[in-house]
């Protein structure tokens, strides 16, 4: 089976209904490709609204839940509140979950289970800190973080792995093809390794960290790159060509 392309963007904490607007004009005038999986991660307060407007075929994903359903937990959304807006997504493990809301990796794992278990797709979230590449351990720490995950995945279709060096997020230093392909494809060796063959072979692996028009054709055509999870080039309306990057 081949692995489909698979495009996400994640606004973080930026977009208006204005700019949703001018959004859903461009999608609505491009030639999209449709073999290409698109998922649109908003502020949660956006999400019906978002849902409600965006084209029927792409997916939505929140950019967190907690992993209770309710509660005393202020400022935290759940799973069932995601199902209810239609989200079928959810990113979890961030790099900036991880460092500025102290999310540990016992945590992002507790969060993977639990929104499996209601039904969420998972967007797992990997990745180093320039110090720890420069130390010859990106290897080591994405292994521990997909550690933490695999350990709460039964089903991995319901998962895509988003490798996202910390150095390259909203830098404007994109990851050369060869390094993110490199780090890809030690992944997916992870992967066969410790999971089996087929998962590895099934699982969509995609690449994040400044990734814009002008390369994200070269980024696509990596053997082992699936697609791409965009942030600031998300919120223009030439994601477009992004989403078209293998047309
Ligand atoms: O989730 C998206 C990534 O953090 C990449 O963000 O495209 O702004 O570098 P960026």
């Amino acid at each position: 089976m081949g692995r489909r392309f698979f495009v996400g963007g994640n606004w973080k904490l930026n977009g208006s209904r204005a700019s949703i607007q001018e959004l859903l004009e461009a999608w609505g005038k491009a030639d999209l490709d449709k073999s290409v999986e698109v998922v649109i991660s908003p502020p949660a307060v956006y999400a019906d609204f978002l849902r409600a407007n965006m084209p029927a075929e792409f997916g939505l994903a929140l950019q967190n839940v907690y992993k209770e359903g309710s509660g005393a937990f202020t400022g935290e959304n759940s799973a069932d509140m995601a199902l209810d807006v239609g989200a079928d997504w959810v990113i979890l493990g961030h790099s900036e979950r991880r460092s500025i809301f102290g999310e540990s990796n016992e945590l992002i794992g507790e969060k993977t289970a639990y929104c499996l278990g209601k039904g969420i797709k998972v967007i797992a979230c990997v990745g180093e800190q320039l110090e720890e590449r420069e130390a010859g351990n990106t290897q080591a720490v994405v292994e521990t973080q997909l550690k933490a995950i695999a350990a709460k995945v039964s089903d991995w279709s319901k998962v895509v792995i988003a490798y996202e060096p910390v150095w390259a997020i909203g830098t404007g230093k994109t990851a050369s093809p060869e390094q993110a392909q490199e780090v890809h494809a030690s992944i997916r060796a992870w992967l066969s390794k410790e999971v089996s063959a087929t998962v590895a072979a099934e699982t969509r692996i995609i690449y994040g960290g400044s990734v814009k028009p002008s390369n994200c054709a070269e980024l696509g055509k990596q053997e082992d790159i699936d697609g791409f999870l965009v942030g600031g080039a998300s919120l223009k309306p030439d994601f477009t060509t992004i989403i078209n990057a293998q047309k």
